[in-house]
């Protein structure tokens, strides 16, 4: 380390992290109800030692009435009895310490669940008390106020806006057990900062943001008049994403993290359209880092790639941010599926896996992508739990398809997720018996082989993780780069075999996502690391 240009030798860790995200409903099931739970987290944290991934980001594990499969959140300050208790979660964050990985919670600001005790006194309340003024309710159009106060729609289907018992209306971006805060609202600024400390006194080391260009709203609350798609994305000028006003959020949130020993991190889910609009939110006194949707989006041709690579990389560092690569999460269908499916869809997503581990910064290891988990298309309807499937009528809301819980071991379901024979909440398909974790552990040819390789190589070689990259001229479908001093990366993204450039032809081959021809081609849809 501190060799390597632009990465000094006390860089914090999160600007080179790999950081596994645990979605803790379907990770492991310690106690066989079928959802997983945190003792189910700590029982597998030395596979994830193992796995070579340097932190876990875990998904809401709070007190909830799981509408949004916690993402509708009633208490920020405590756990959801399914998962575990508060004493869990401090014994999760101090054997992950002692393992050596850093754990970020998630932290949803949007809105709270609609059982949050603010929203009950809310609804409690008159019109225009302090209570209501924490959420957006408004006064409804037409002679009775029966027309919602403006068109917005929800980004899970239909009106964005509820109505009261008592004729008012809420505001609610998601589902309707999902209300929006306030933003504007000091109490509620004050409320957030406190949720923070809570988690960093007890030794958090970072937070994921729920939504985090979605907090501030046009207070004229203007219709949309079709003049933005449904449910966004943030172009300029947007009334509900991506407002200026959201920067202040975190100059503030920054203001409270920076007080704190140890180098803490927050990690924004922004959903933009352009990497020049997500650089905006890792300004100097804002956020540490924010998913890479782009790169996630970009289909598989090497133009598409080195496209997001290169504007990602150009905006970010204009602000002196690290890029972060993300392939998949818990709301995208998994990438094997996305890349074409099968024995294809396999191959792109083991070259996908070199190129994103050799890329400049931090990246982001979705739970069941090292095992090469594909997305599961046929789940029957009555089993799905994604709350934009019921908003719309089953044209939309298919996210618990890459939700299917983890096959860790055995011939049938539920696959080690949970002890003895009892099924998890959503079910595993039967051919995942070749996926398990032990199946896999075995096979130096399996995507956990592969996964563990890379990492390994990636925490030993100092060209890796933060820094700078320089394309290197390639044709065609085949895309190839140094990193500083000694490594190249070069992705076939193409069908055919392609030879690797000439940087490499003195170097030693490290790793390849499937076996070289004999004469060194890369075969279509492999990539491969070189020692130059
Ligand atoms: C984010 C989460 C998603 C959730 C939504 C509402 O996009 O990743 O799972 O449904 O916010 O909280």
């Amino acid at each position: 380390m501190g060799d390597e240009p632009g990465q000094p030798v006390d860089a914090p860790w999160w600007r080179s992290a790999v950081i596994y995200q645990i979605y803790p409903r379907s990770f492991a099931d310690s106690d066989g109800d079928g959802i997983g739970d945190l003792p189910g987290i700590r029982a597998r944290l030395p596979y994830l030692r193992e796995l070579g991934v340097d932190a876990v980001w875990i998904s809401p594990f709070y007190p909830s009435p799981m509408a949004d499969a916690g993402y509708d959140v009633s208490d920020y300050r405590d756990v959801e009895p399914i998962f575990g208790t508060l004493a869990d979660a401090d014994a999760l964050l101090t054997e992950a310490h002692a393992l050596g990985l850093k754990v970020i919670v998630d932290l949803v600001p949007n809105h709270t669940s609609d059982e949050h005790e603010w929203f009950r006194a809310a609804l409690d309340a008159p019109p225009g008390s302090p209570e209501r003024a924490r959420y957006m309710f408004r006064d409804g159009r037409g002679e009775h106020g029966e027309i919602p106060p403006n068109d917005w729609i929800s980004n899970f289907g239909g009106a964005a806006w509820t109505r009261a018992a008592d004729g008012q209306w809420y505001l609610h971006l998601f589902d309707s057990k999902q209300p929006d805060l306030d933003w504007t609202n000091p109490e509620v600024v004050a409320e957030f900062e406190s949720i923070l400390r809570f988690w960093l006194d007890r030794g958090i080391d970072g937070f994921r943001i729920d939504v985090a260009h979605g907090l501030a709203k046009d207070p004229e609350m203007p219709d949309l008049e079709g003049n933005w798609a449904t449910g966004g994305p943030a172009v300029e000028g947007h009334p509900h994403w991506d407002r200026d006003e959201v920067h202040e959020v975190y100059r503030g949130w920054r203001r409270v993290t920076d007080a704190y020993a140890g180098d803490r991190v927050f990690v924004g889910e922004v959903w933009v359209q352009t990497p020049e609009q997500l650089a905006r939110y890792l300004r100097g006194d804002e956020l540490h880092t924010a998913f890479n949707f782009t790169y996630l989006l970009a289909g598989w041709d090497a133009k598409s790639l080195r496209t997001a690579i290169d504007d990602s990389i150009d905006a970010l560092s204009a602000v002196g941010a690290p890029a972060t690569w993300v392939l998949s999460n818990h709301d995208v269908v998994r990438h094997v599926t996305r890349y074409g499916g099968g024995d294809l869809g396999n191959h792109r997503a083991r070259a996908a896996t070199l190129l994103t581990l050799a890329l400049p910064g931090g990246a982001y290891v979705y739970q069941g992508e090292e095992l090469g988990l594909p997305e599961v298309v046929d789940l029957p309807p009555e089993l799905r739990q994604d709350p934009a499937f019921g908003r719309t009528q089953g044209e939309d809301g298919f996210r618990d398809g890459c939700r299917v819980p983890i096959p860790w071991s055995g011939e049938a379901p539920p696959f080690g997720f949970g002890p003895g024979s009892g099924q998890p909440w959503l079910p595993q398909p039967a051919d995942w018996a070749a996926l398990t974790v032990e199946k896999q552990q075995g096979d130096p040819a399996s995507m956990l082989a592969l996964y563990r390789s890379a990492l390994e190589l990636r925490r030993d070689r100092p060209e890796l993780g933060d820094g700078t990259m320089s394309w290197i001229d390639t044709d065609g479908e085949l895309l190839a780069f140094r990193r500083d001093p000694g490594f190249v990366c070069v992705v076939n993204v193409g069908g055919e075999p392609a030879p690797p450039p000439d940087a490499v032809r003195d170097g030693a081959l490290l790793l390849s996502s499937d076996p070289l021809e004999p004469d060194g081609r890369l075969p279509g849809a492999t990539s491969a690391w070189y020692a130059v």
